[in-house]
C-alpha cells in the first residue's frame, strides 16, 4: 500500500525523528530499552537552564553527542530517502534530528526543526564555530562567551526559517510519512496533524506506538525503518 501511495502521490513529505538514526548507532530519546531520556533528565541537560546553571555538565553531555555524530554515519535508509529526493519521489524532509545525516546522505530540502549539532555558536555574541571546537575541548568564544551547539534547547523557540519551510511543505503535501518519532514533542508533532487536516494521507512508521496513531491512514509498528524503506524501494524501483 505504501509503495502504491508513494507512486501515485504528487507531493510527498517525509518527517523524521531519532528513530531514523538509531540504525546508524545513535541512541534515540524515548525507546523503552535505551532511550537517552530514560536515564538522563533532559531539562537538566538539554535546556537553557542547564547552559546557564550547570555549564560543565551541559558541555560534557553535548561533547559526547557531537563526538557520536562524528563517529557514526548515515545508514541505507538515509541513502534511500536521498535517492527518492533526487528522483522527485519525495519533495522535502522535515526532521527533528540534529545529526545532519539526511544532508550527509545527499538529501536537499531538509528543514532542521531542532537545529544541528554540526555547528556551534557563542551564547554571548552569536559567532559561529565548527563542531571541532568541542572535539578539541575549546569551549570559549574569542569574546569570552560559552560555545554551545546550534540545537534548539528546551526553553528556546524553533528556528523561524525551518519552521516556515516545514509549514509550507506540510501545506502542499498529499502524502506525509513519519519515520521514527514518538510524536510527543510540540510544536514538531503538530506537522502530521496539519498535513492530515489539509487532506493528506498520513503514514506512521515507528517501532512503538505513537501519540498520533489514531490519525494515521497507515501504521507500521515493530519493524526497522531501514528494512521497510529497502522493501518499498525495491518495489518502486522495479
Ligand atoms: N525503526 C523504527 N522505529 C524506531 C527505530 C527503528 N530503527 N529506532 C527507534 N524507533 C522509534 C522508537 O520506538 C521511538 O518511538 O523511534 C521513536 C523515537 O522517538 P523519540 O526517542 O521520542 O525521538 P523523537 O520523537 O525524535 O524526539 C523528539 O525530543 O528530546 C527531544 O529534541 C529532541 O528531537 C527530539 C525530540
Amino acid at each position: 500500500m505504501l509503495s502504491e501511495w508513494l507512486q501515485t502521490s504528487h507531493y510527498t513529505v517525509v518527517f523524521t525523528g531519532a528513530g531514523m538514526s538509531t540504525e546508524s548507532g545513535l541512541p534515540d530519546f524515548r525507546s523503552k530499552n535505551n532511550g537517552l531520556w530514560n536515564n538522563l533528565d533532559p531539562t537538566r541537560l538539554a535546556s537553557t537552564e542547564a547552559l546557564n546553571k550547570h555549564v560543565d555538565e551541559f558541555i560534557q553531555f553535548y561533547r559526547t553527542r557531537v563526538a557520536a555524530i562524528t563517529d557514526y554515519k548515515p545508514h541505507k535508509g538515509h541513502e534511500i530517502l536521498a535517492k527518492w529526493g533526487k528522483k522527485g519521489k519525495i519533495k522535502s524532509i522535515i526532521t527533528q534530528n540534529v545529526d545532519g545525516f539526511h544532508q550527509e546522505a545527499g538529501s536537499k530540502n531538509v528543514a532542521q526543526l531542532h537545529g544541528t549539532l554540526q555547528e556551534l555558536h557563542c551564547q554571548n555574541c552569536g559567532k559561529v564555530y565548527g563542531k571541532e571546537s568541542y572535539m578539541e575541548e575549546r569551549y570559549e568564544c574569542v569574546c569570552g562567551g560559552t560555545l554551545r551547539p546550534s540545537v534548539v534547547l528546551f526553553g528556546e523557540s524553533l528556528p523561524e526559517e525551518a519552521f516556515r519551510f516545514a509549514l509550507e511543505e506540510t501545506g502542499k503535501c498529499d502524502l506525509f510519512i513519519v519515520l521514527g518519532s514518538s510524536l510527543t514533542v510540540t510544536p514538531a508533532n503538530q506537522f502530521p496533524l496539519i498535513a492530515k487536516e489539509n487532506g493528506a494521507r498520513l503514514v506512521i512508521i515507528n517501532r512503538e506506538k505513537t501519540e498520533l496513531d489514531a490519525y494515521a491512514d497507515l501504521i507500521i509498528n515493530g519493524r526497522q525503518i531501514g528494512e521497510v524503506l529497502e522493501e518499498v524501494d525495491q518495489i518502486i524501483s522495479s
